[in-house]
């Protein structure tokens, strides 16, 4: 199974700025073990469908609505994104603090990615307060018991799950190995208990916060580790590079 790095470039990047920042990708080298996703804001979609190299990158969304249609001023839906997108990320924590997102709507927007044939990409994490008393593997098991609720076992199998700690998120703090390495575990387990092993072992899970190119390797090497999700360093074209060079 190819290693997945997942470039989320949150809000940043006009239509210009798109074209000009996709012609340097294009440019990059995607080893042949990685599989690279890139995930624009919604405007810039189509921009970068239409430039990017397909042969080297994935498409995918930052977020989706829980239904198809209807009257909801302002959002998109996974039905709209079905055919332009093969990733969604679902439940990043900019999304649960920000716009009041909990895990029932996210459980919906897991079922509504699956229903549009979207790869959802579930974003899992504690809070600094949570590490603090040491509640991190019980917060990220909440939260996938809860995410995943509606998808069946054949589905599971199909998503990933990025670990990432809310406050490793923008900061420059990456987790550290011995940090990371139990939460993972937890993940898989958590998938194991629920859907049964197959979904358990085939269910891709990531790391994502602070990721830079001098951290990759000492992460993707964590036993059990699929791939990143990385936010801000996915931004800088040869920090981008770099990060998939590590991790191949
Ligand atoms: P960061 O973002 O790499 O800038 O910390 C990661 C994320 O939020 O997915």
């Amino acid at each position: 199974m190819k290693k997945l790095i997942i470039a989320n470039w949150k809000m940043h990047f006009n239509l210009h700025e798109t074209e000009i920042f996709v012609h340097k990708l294009n440019k990059l080298d995607v080893p042949a073990n990685i599989e690279a996703v890139i995930c624009p804001p919604f405007i810039d979609l189509q921009t970068a469908a239409k430039t990017l190299d397909s042969k080297k990158f994935k498409l995918g969304a930052q977020n989706a609505h829980q239904t198809d249609e209807g009257a909801v001023t302002g959002e998109v839906s996974a039905a709209m994104l079905r055919g332009l997108v093969d990733y969604v990320i679902v439940g990043h924590s900019e999304r649960r603090r920000s716009f009041g997102e909990q895990d029932n709507l996210i459980a919906d927007k897991m079922a509504a990615a699956i229903r549009n044939q979207i790869k959802p990409i579930l974003c899992v994490g504690e809070s600094l307060d949570d590490r603090h008393h040491d509640l991190s593997t019980r917060v990220v098991i909440d939260q996938v018991t809860a995410n995943l609720k509606h998808l069946t076992s054949s589905e599971v199998g199909t998503i990933s799950i990025a670990y990432e700690p809310v406050w490793a998120i923008g900061t420059g703090e990456v987790a550290t190995p011995e940090q990371i390495s139990p939460v993972i575990e937890a993940i898989r387990q958590t998938v194991e208990d629920l859907y049964g092993e197959d979904s358990g072992s085939s269910v891709r899970v990531l790391y994502g916060g602070s990721v830079d190119p001098e951290s990759t390797r000492s992460i993707m090497n964590i036993e059990g580790i699929d791939g990143l999700l990385v936010g801000g360093a996915s931004l800088i074209a040869p920090k981008f590079s770099a990060i998939l060079e590590a991790a191949s």
